[in-house]
């Protein structure tokens, strides 16, 4: 039976990793994996959520089944987070959610949630977006379109360009956005282009459906959502995919959740069952570890103070590596303008290099990047900024 199915070619992004694992050049690079790193190259575990595990680990008792749903609590705290405690969406019950196996798995419930329309909706993703929205978006079925979105020349978005396609939009319609540091071109809305979107969704009918991967990492927790903020003020309906990956450290342990915001609290709690049901339907339910830290350290003065202040300190290092990549290439008279790298926002940005030019900062430097030129900031550190402004310098 299985002899007819043929070996797949190997994800590019996990290629890479295993090449840098590979090189033995003490000079070596990887800005090719979106995670963050420390000076030293190392993602370690953030010291709130060190703490959190020892705590739970003495207190846990039991491993039997959580709801599917999630860990109690977990959907509660991660609302008011995302949201704000004091939002009237939340008051009036408009909002609830299940706990899922990190952004991944929320953005795939969502898409099973979109599935069970009677209408035949399609989802429309920025040009570019990042490279596993398709296949998670794609395979549970829904049609999917492209937004354009990003403008090479000056690094930003292209909002004139994308506000075209969305004149066109209407009720079958769902409107993917990155809630904030956009992956993989950084370039992130701005908060009158949010005020834009929700005029549109309200008056023709799309539904936004913000994935937030990154809140914490540009601006602060609340001003990252400022935007997905307005329109949960503003609109009727959306969805939420967040993710605890980046911003509590947890990649590993798979933590996010799928939020949706609906006209009233009879239609939220149906859409919860139908959602429940998706994922009993495929995985059962969420592991459990990373939703009970994300929870503890929510609800702890102490924990949460500590966690914010490391997320804060992490989010000013991607800034300072911006800008000190960005002096670094000025000091060398490149003839090209990088001035957008310190207006983008959050761990990726492109270097604006040929497959070629990518090729030999490989080859030549032992710089690992995608083939696009994306690169990860936070893969950058200090002592190396040098070396990567000499290598961009030698291949262009
Ligand atoms: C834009 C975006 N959305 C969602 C995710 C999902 O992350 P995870 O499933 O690891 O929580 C990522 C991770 O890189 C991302 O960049």
């Amino acid at each position: 039976m299985f002899d007819q199915l043929q070996a797949l070619p190997a994800d590019p992004l996990l290629g890479l990793i295993a090449a840098y694992r590979n090189d033995p050049n003490p000079s070596k690079v990887d800005l090719g994996v979106g995670v963050y790193k420390d000076e030293q190259g190392h993602t370690a575990i953030m010291r709130a959520i060190q703490k959190a595990n020892i705590r739970h680990i003495e207190t846990e008792d039991s491993k039997t089944y959580i709801s599917p749903a999630g860990v109690p609590g977990f959907i509660d705290s991660v609302q008011k987070l995302v949201f704000s405690e004091d939002s009237a969406m939340l008051s009036d019950n408009r909002i609830s959610g299940l706990q899922t196996p990190g952004g991944c798995g929320a953005l795939r419930i969502g898409a099973e949630l979109l599935v069970r329309l009677k209408d035949d909706v399609t989802v429309w993703l920025s040009d570019p977006s990042w490279a596993n929205h398709t296949p998670l978006i794609k395979s549970a079925g829904l049609n999917i379109e492209n937004y354009g979105y990003f403008e090479p020349s000056t690094g930003e978005v292209d909002f004139q360009l994308m506000d075209e396609t969305l004149a066109k939009l209407g009720p079958t319609d769902v409107v993917l956005l990155h809630g904030c540091c956009h992956n993989p071109t950084g370039a992130d809305l701005k908060f009158e282009h949010w005020q834009r979107i929700a005029e549109r969704a309200s008056k023709q009918g799309f539904v936004p459906f913000v994935d937030l991967a990154y809140q914490g990492l540009d601006s602060g927790l609340n001003e990252d959502a400022k935007g997905l903020r307005h329109l949960s003020e503003n609109i009727e309906e959306m969805l939420v995919a967040t993710s605890c990956s980046k911003n509590f450290g947890l990649y590993r342990d798979r933590t996010g959740s799928l939020l949706f915001q609906t006209a009233n609290s009879a239609n939220s709690s149906a859409v919860l069952t139908q959602a429940m049901e998706a994922a009993r339907s495929s995985y059962s339910m969420s592991p459990a570890y990373g939703g009970f830290l994300v929870n503890m350290i929510l609800n702890d003065a102490d924990l949460r103070q500590e966690w914010e202040t490391e997320l804060n300190a992490m989010a000013s290092r991607i800034k300072d590596l911006r800008k000190g990549l960005l002096e670094k290439i000025v000091a060398r008279g490149i003839d090209k303008d990088f001035s957008y790298i310190t207006k983008q926002k959050g761990m990726f940005t492109y270097l604006g290099l040929n497959k070629d030019q990518v090729h030999r900062m490989r080859d030549e430097y032992a710089i690992y990047m995608a083939d696009s030129s994306r690169i990860n900031v936070a893969g950058l550190n200090t002592h190396c900024l040098d070396y990567v402004a000499d290598a961009i310098k030698a291949v262009l």
